[in-house]
């Protein structure tokens, strides 16, 4: 049997290793998926033993997904843009790093809840490891602008600057967001995990599409939006299983259906 595994720390809560079950059972593929607990500072250890004791890809959580693209021999143009991976694939004794994050978001919002990104004007609130990996997939689907909003405002204006080659991002603080309706807002920022939102003018939610990066059914963001009268408010879960079926089409070469696996996931969490 074939082996993989996701490694983080935590890594109790993953809910990978029950995606990529139900995937291989849908494509007829016989494999085994862990969760691995890595020591924060045993990374490349952890990923050593996994590779000797079998291991032909994994992907990789927080805290460790730019541990990971350290680690890689080569990378897809998607994972150098995002300085960071979340999946590896071991071939012929040499890792190939990938980030589906980004590509699993735009999948999500493109296919399951059928928006169209063209043209459309994107405000990400947050400028850390999250908003690196989805930026360039955003900005390749062509949307009108993103606008970058950041607590630390720095840290959005050098992402900004960096990305620029792939088409228009504006850094800002958060406190410099207009009270003016955009098309979607993201929040790729860790401050749900806090229970808190961050403070950003709330008219912009007002008829938007507004979508939290972390899954759950009321995050403090998601509370936001349908307070500030968005049109339509998602959690992170699609997003979740899109990146794991790209991770799983990265590795095997299949790409399985996503949409059965959202409903299972629903199922289960109600
Ligand atoms: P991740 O890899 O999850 O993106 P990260 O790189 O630590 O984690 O980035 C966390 C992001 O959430 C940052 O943009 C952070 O803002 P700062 O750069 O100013 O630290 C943002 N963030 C976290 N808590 C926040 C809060 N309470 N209000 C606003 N932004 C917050």
């Amino acid at each position: 049997m074939s082996k993989y595994a996701v490694i983080g720390n935590p890594i109790d809560h993953s809910l990978s290793p029950m995606i990529h079950a139900q995937f291989a059972k849908q494509v007829g593929l016989s494999i085994t998926y862990e969760k691995i607990l890595s020591p924060i500072n045993e990374f490349s250890s952890t990923v050593e033993r996994f590779i000797k004791s079998g291991g032909l890809g994994f992907n990789i959580t927080v805290p460790f997904k730019i541990n990971a693209y350290e680690l890689t021999d080569d990378c897809t143009t998607t994972a150098k843009a995002a300085g960071a991976v979340n999946t590896i694939k071991v071939e012929n004794n040499t890792l190939i790093g990938e980030n589906t994050d980004g590509i699993g978001l735009v999948n999500d919002l493109c296919n399951n809840l059928h928006q169209s990104l063209k043209d459309k004007e994107i405000l990400i609130i947050g400028a850390g490891g999250a908003t690196q990996g989805i930026l360039k997939p955003l900005l390749d689907c062509g949307p009108a602008k993103i606008l970058l909003a950041n607590r630390t405002k720095d840290k959005s204006l050098k992402l900004a600057h960096k990305f620029a080659k792939y088409g228009k991002v504006c850094g800002f603080g958060l406190d410099q967001i207009k009270a003016k309706p955009v098309d979607i807002v993201i929040n790729a920022t860790s401050a749900s995990i806090a229970g808190k939102m961050p403070e950003i003018a709330s008219g912009v939610a007002e008829g938007a599409i507004c979508y939290d990066l972390m899954y759950g059914t009321r995050t403090p963001f998601m509370k936001w939006a349908y307070k500030n009268s968005a049109l339509k408010v998602c959690d992170g879960l699609g997003m979740l299983v899109e990146q794991a079926a790209s991770s799983f089409a990265f590795w095997h070469g299949k790409t399985p259906q996503t949409q059965p696996v959202i409903n299972l996931l629903r199922e289960k969490g109600d």
